[in-house]
């Protein structure tokens, strides 16, 4: 391991144990999503009231928006114990078998990323989620035969950031589906104000809101600025985050007053500058500025076409002129028009 590994497993280790302790663990903690928080306390509460388990969650959304939070939270309103695995560290089917047969009655099974998990493991899930049993099949060629076994009554909780990367058959039997949607600014200072409260430090209104209108709709993404503004905070030895500090830490950290980062600014310049404005293809876009398509879909191309600087057409994608005003390109320059 050289110096630098070392200073990011501790800083990755520091960024867990902050993490842990800003995730709120109930649900009336949880900011925003008021409709799934709404409904998903109507149907706790009757779970618990019918003495039977919640029904299957599906949650889903883009990244950082509050699924596993989310997750743990149906757990603990529950007062369940919560067992948590991902889609793609499940490779054998014999994975998911020894993880379904450790449930206690009652658990809440949170599986993330599902929509990774091979299609021949998510078939053990099918009858493992409507009937509770588990079919294996023991033996060895030409002479094997598959046995059934019970599973005490289980929740599992799926989140995804791609619902439509999942298979009909998986989706349909979630009895729950939940869209996490986009914070509202108002919301997302409401999370940094907690976050600060968390944290032992004071944030004025107007620094919380002007970090909010820089985060792109994700409490992810306002807490970890959050945590980069608190820094120059403590630096110049201040007990309250003003809005000045705020201004200026944002302007080090290169995000612009819409919360578009260096590389919003870079897949929009490739668009408007290597394309013409497009419509270009995502893989051409994706080439051109050395990320992962599936980046670019998961994580930058959602928020950008929400507010309206990017859209996706048949042909592929087009930088709005309100891309052009951002990056203060003339608009009236393109050559063709959309
Ligand atoms: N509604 C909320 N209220 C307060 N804090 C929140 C809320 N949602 C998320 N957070 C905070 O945002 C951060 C990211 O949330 P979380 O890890 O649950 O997102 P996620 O949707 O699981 O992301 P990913 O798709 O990357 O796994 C956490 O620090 C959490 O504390
Ligand atoms: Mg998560």
């Amino acid at each position: 391991m050289d110096n630098e590994d070392v200073l990011n497993s501790e800083e990755q280790k520091e960024d867990e144990d902050l993490e842990q302790s800003i995730r709120p663990d109930r649900i009336d903690e949880y900011i925003g999503q008021s409709d799934v928080k709404e409904n998903i306390k109507v149907f706790v509460s009757a779970a618990k009231m019918r003495g039977e388990v919640l029904d299957h969650v599906l949650l889903y959304g883009p990244p950082g928006l509050g699924k596993t939070t989310l997750a743990n939270i149906i757990a603990n309103e529950l007062g369940s114990n919560i067992k948590t695995a991902s889609g793609p560290s499940i490779e054998k089917s014999g994975d998911l078998a020894a993880i379904l047969s450790s449930l206690e009655p009652g658990d809440v099974l949170f599986i993330d990323e599902i929509h990774r998990m091979p299609r021949f493991i998510e078939e053990i899930l099918y009858p493992a989620m409507e009937d509770f049993t588990l079919d294996i099949i023991i033996g060895n060629e030409g002479n094997t035969r598959s046995i059934k076994i019970d599973l005490p009554p289980f929740t599992l909780v799926g989140a995804t950031t791609r619902a439509g990367d999942l298979t009909a058959p998986l989706r349909d039997r979630f009895g729950i589906v939940c869209k996490l949607q986009y914070y509202t600014n108002d919301e997302l200072s409401l999370i940094v104000e907690r976050t600060a409260r968390v944290l032992g430090i004071g944030i004025s209104k107007d620094a919380a809101f002007n970090l909010a209108s820089r985060s792109r709709g994700t409490p992810r993404i306002a807490n970890r600025l959050f945590k980069r503004v608190r820094d120059f905070a403590i630096v110049d030895k201040k007990d309250t985050i003003d809005k000045e500090i705020c201004d200026v830490a944002l302007d080090r950290l290169k995000v612009d007053k819409y919360g578009l980062d260096d590389t919003d600014h870079e897949l929009l310049l490739a668009i408007i500058k290597k394309f013409n404005g497009g419509p270009v293809g995502v893989e051409a876009i994706a080439s051109a500025i050395g990320e992962e398509v599936t980046t670019i879909e998961d994580v930058y191309e959602p928020y950008l076409m929400q507010n309206g600087f990017l859209k996706r057409t048949a042909r592929g994608r087009v930088a709005t002129s309100r891309a052009y005003e951002v990056l203060q390109i003339d608009y009236q320059s393109k050559i063709f028009d959309d």
